[in-house]
């Protein structure tokens, strides 16, 4: 009988499927390696199962023992998965954009899921880094698995996602371009890859947001921005991320991981997931610069089935700005261009009179609030209204006037972005790196949606 013994080991020998409707346009062959067909439907059983054996081995992990991780859902799978067959309990601590489908396949298995604020430092106690180590430190019988920093993320790359993959292509392969995230599948994979051939190029892909493409271009460390992809991309340098094996990154925005996954689906049957979706997108554009028959093979890492209510529901797509409205779309630099392009702003500390004269002299009604050059709110004429009839003097500083709900675009983002900010009663304000180029208000945004229909 051709039965495995139990779920752990089927865990990898995962396909290598030639893409064709999106790689149509290209020269070379991409080739996609659809790790969704893991047990887990993830890549990370790999290295959730590497992690476990080691941690076995050396005697970190004893019988009855607690597994602790800070998990974006998908090592939490494959922890969970051998912890089942194990016998371990686990306690898993994801940032709170996580999708919900990830957090209840997590409590399916019995796991409990602390959830925890994405926009916080990592070294805040309350990110998800920290609180895993405290609750690691806290629980009798834990063990942190660590994927950020735990050798055996890597090495379970090395030991089999390597070898598949040069088998598989008969060591044809010429690029190899995964996602990084701990960096585990390409510091592994790679390192393997380069030893059977220096000549291999691995290409990394990165969302626009993380510090990972600046820092492989500069060497410096940037500050991260918030993205909605998820799982890859950081605002840490993980000790699991190896640049010494890698050749180019190649930068993505949410708009392509999300279109290609959804193209994925539909063009081609690939149930893949967003960070598959960005390693398309990214591979695409790095085949579209080379005019040769290469081999390239992109690493998508999870399933699309997380991803049902947010990349492949039509609502969340248009709320975030990812389709095309029935009225045409367009930038948010598009809309800017109907406006006159001075604006005027004004400084945190101003005084009440101040403002009323700019507002009056230029026919203005809202004001951005400046403090050394970054905007730290808006100031409107019901807001100077309110305080002169709360009998608030004209000398007073604006500072307690000062809004705080406004929302940030850039020249680049779709217009259909600004929607949902408005059914928030925020105010957008566009800066263009970190120079204030335009404030947006109902009325700009009506007129322009009116003449586009
Ligand atoms: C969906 C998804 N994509 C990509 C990655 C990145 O893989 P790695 O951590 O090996 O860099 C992960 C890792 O958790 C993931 O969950």
């Amino acid at each position: 009988m051709k039965a495995a013994e139990n779920i752990l080991e089927v865990i990898g020998n995962t396909p290598l499927v030639r893409s064709h409707s999106l790689a149509k346009h290209v020269k070379a062959n991409v080739y996609l390696k659809l790790e969704y067909l893991n047990p887990g439907s993830s890549v990370k059983d790999r290295p959730a199962l590497q992690i476990i054996e080691d941690a076995e081995a050396s005697g970190q992990l004893l019988p009855g023992g607690t597994i602790v991780e800070a998990t974006s859902g998908n090592t939490g799978m494959g922890l969970a998965l051998g912890a089942a067959v194990k016998g371990y309990k686990c306690i898993f601590v994801m940032p709170d954009k996580m999708s919900d489908e990830k957090i209840k396949a997590l409590r399916a298995f019995g796991a409990r899921v602390v959830v925890c604020p994405t926009a916080v430092e990592p070294d805040d106690p309350r990110s998800y880094y920290s609180v895993a180590a405290r609750l690691a430190q806290e629980t009798p019988g834990a063990f942190l698995a660590n994927q950020y920093h735990n050798p055996s993320n890597p090495k379970a790359h090395y030991l089999k996602t390597g070898p598949e993959l040069w088998e598989q292509t008969d060591g044809e392969i010429d690029v190899f371009v995964s996602t990084m995230g701990t960096g585990g599948t390409i510091s592994g994979t790679a390192r393997y890859l380069k030893e059977k051939n220096p000549n291999i190029k691995i290409v990394g892909i990165d969302p626009v947001g993380s510090i990972y493409y600046d820092f492989f271009k500069t060497g410096k460390m940037t500050e991260a921005n918030s993205y909605l992809v998820e799982g890859f991309g950081e605002d840490i340098l993980p000790s699991t991320m190896n640049f010494e094996f890698v050749d180019e990154v190649v930068r993505v925005t949410d708009r392509e991981c999300f279109l290609a996954t959804r193209r994925l689906v539909r063009e081609e049957g690939i149930f893949a997931g967003g960070s598959s979706g960005g390693a398309v997108a990214g591979a695409i554009k790095y085949a579209e610069r080379i005019d040769r028959k290469l081999n390239i093979v992109v690493l998508l890492p999870d399933s699309a089935a997380r991803y049902l209510s947010k990349i492949f529901d039509d609502d969340w797509m248009r709320e975030n700005g990812f389709l095309d409205e029935d009225w045409g779309g367009g930038t948010v630099a598009t809309l800017l261009t109907k406006k006159p392009k001075r604006i005027f702003s004004t400084e945190l500390g101003a005084k009440v009179s101040d403002v009323i004269s700019l507002m009056k002299d230029h026919g203005i009604s809202q004001l951005p609030v400046l403090d050394e050059g970054r905007v730290v709110g808006i100031i409107n004429e019901t807001d100077v209204l309110n305080h002169l009839l709360e009998n608030g003097g004209r000398d007073e500083k604006i500072d307690d006037l000062v809004e705080t709900q406004f929302a940030i675009v850039e020249p680049s983002n779709r217009i259909g972005l600004i929607g949902q900010f408005f059914r928030q009663n925020k105010i957008v304000i566009v800066i263009d790196g970190k120079k204030l180029v335009g404030i947006i208000t109902k009325i700009d945004f009506i007129d322009y949606v009116s003449n586009q229909i």
